[in-house]
């Protein structure tokens, strides 16, 4: 898959511990986020991965902030993203199954390193099961019609 990744100041080292990983698993990962340890505006890559996701040129997104709720907010504010903010490996596959997340986002403050690994491997490795949860997602989607 091709996946997009991106962080905030609190998450460097993981950002590119995920990344490396994610591409051991035969995956293509660019990545959007900051490198540097100077505070910086999570909004600002929540938007761009958020963007780059809903015009199709990934597959999905991979998001972390200090607690993963910032920049998942930011990414959700984009027509057509789901993000879902995951700290174990049960929801991020649920995630995708029932609500076809297209970006997972975790916290660099909330998970460490092996269980960050086991959300991110468990989102990619799950699929969306259509049928009542494929109605239910286009009920959540018809909301963004409605602003
Ligand atoms: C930065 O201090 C922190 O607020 C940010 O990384 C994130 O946790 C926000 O939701």
């Amino acid at each position: 898959m091709k996946i997009v990744i991106a962080n905030d100041h609190t998450a460097v080292e993981l950002k590119n511990i995920i990344k490396e990983y994610v591409e051991s698993l035969g995956h293509t990962v660019d990545n959007f986020g900051t490198d540097e340890s100077a505070s910086c505006n999570y909004a600002e890559y929540g938007e761009k991965v958020g963007r780059a996701v809903a015009a199709g040129d990934y597959d999905c997104g991979i998001l972390i902030c200090g607690t993963g709720v910032g920049i998942s907010l930011a990414a959700n504010k984009v027509h057509g993203i789901r993000a879902a903010v995951c700290s174990e490996p049960v929801t991020a596959a649920l995630v995708k199954r029932h609500n076809n997340a297209n970006i997972i986002a975790f916290g660099a403050r909330i998970v460490g390193s092996e269980m960050a690994k086991e959300i991110v491997k468990a989102y990619l490795t799950a699929e969306f099961e259509g049928g009542r949860h494929a109605d239910r997602v286009a009920c959540i989607m018809a909301i963004e019609d409605k602003n």
